[in-house]
């Protein structure tokens, strides 16, 4: 295996409150353990384009507590396509980059692994998202921020719900997974939530009505997975239609979830996840996605952190039901 010297690092697809501690902690720990570090700016775009930078420990200076991404990113259409990754690892050829930190989310980590695979290119993953729907992996950078974010913000549309005597239907960020959904209704108290994985075929939002919510409550706030076809503006309507004498509105909490400045956990996190991705490449690993597990590292392949689904526990839709009566 040729000898690394020089790693290259790149945030991809949504931004997540921590990226920059992840950054940073490749970057320090990387010139700690004698490589050279550059930053890739854009994501895969920048990659294919050459917007790389020398890193020194002073160009991720102060920027632990800060949400969003010092390097910006992208979702890039032509790294999905064969002259787009050959172009990029032209890039790399041209500035002795001998191995790549991809921190992102499953597209992202996706792009990597087919990278990895068609240049046998030493790649590692850093779980990057709010959406927290990567396997093998207990948590991901930036959904502990985004979920405390997303209590606060129910919290105070609480307050309107209580004094007008409504209900609310506030949806919130996920893709298809409904981990952000599930864990702020219960962090925040709401009287349910309707998510992806709640397969149990039946209507999640007749379940609800059905449980007599307004005979013992007279507001109540339900929180929506983001769905194109059934977010909060669906159920908000169709309770609208069939139960005319509730007063309803609904919240679309939107890209404020994904920003501001990184939780303790999240920051913990994505230092710990940095200097052990630069220890992955030191013991010679690559293709492998890092993360946390039972508060322990681990190194997930990529194959199985793309692909298989990260399950939610069954026991959190039974403790929201009991609580919430
Ligand atoms: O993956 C992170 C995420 O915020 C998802 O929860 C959401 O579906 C998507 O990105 C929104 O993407 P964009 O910012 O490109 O609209």
């Amino acid at each position: 295996m040729a000898k690394i010297r020089c790693i290259g690092v790149l945030t991809s697809g949504g931004d997540a409150p921590g990226m920059n501690a992840a950054i940073r902690a490749v970057t320090r720990s990387g010139i700690c353990n004698g490589f050279k570090v550059k930053g890739i700016y854009r994501g895969y775009d920048g990659l294919i384009k050459g917007e790389v930078k020398n890193f020194t420990t002073e160009d991720v200076s102060n920027i632990i507590q800060t949400g969003g991404t010092l390097l910006r990113t992208a979702r890039s259409k032509e790294f999905e396509t064969p002259a787009g990754r050959k172009r990029a690892y032209e890039t790399l050829q041209r500035e002795a980059i001998d191995a790549l930190i991809v921190i992102g989310g499953n597209g992202s980590l996706t792009g990597a692994m087919l990278f990895a695979e068609e240049y046998d290119f030493p790649c590692i993953g850093l779980p990057g998202t709010i959406d927290n729907d990567l396997y093998g992996t207990d948590s991901t950078i930036g959904y502990d921020t985004t979920l405390n974010t997303i209590t606060e913000c129910i919290d105070k549309i609480r307050d309107t719900a209580t004094s007008h005597e409504r209900i609310f239907f506030v949806e919130v960020m996920g893709r298809d997974a409904g981990f952000l959904a599930q864990n702020s209704a219960i962090a925040a108290g709401a009287e349910a939530a309707i998510i992806p994985e709640d397969s149990t075929g039946s209507d999640q939002l007749i379940q609800f009505m059905e449980r007599g919510i307004r005979k013992s409550k007279k507001s109540c706030i339900v929180i929506v997975s983001e769905s194109p076809k059934c977010g909060a503006m669906h159920y908000a309507n169709r309770v609208r239609k069939e139960y005319p004498n509730f007063d309803v509105r609904v919240s679309i909490l939107g890209h404020l979830q994904r920003g501001g400045s990184p939780s303790a956990r999240d920051r913990i996190l994505a230092s710990r996840v940095g200097a052990a991705a630069v220890q992955a490449l030191v013991q010679g690993q690559r293709n492998v996605m890092v993360g946390v597990r039972n508060n322990e590292i681990v190194y997930v392949p990529f194959i199985d952190a793309i692909s298989k689904r990260k399950p939610l526990d069954p026991q959190l839709i039974r403790v929201l039901d009991e609580l919430s009566i």
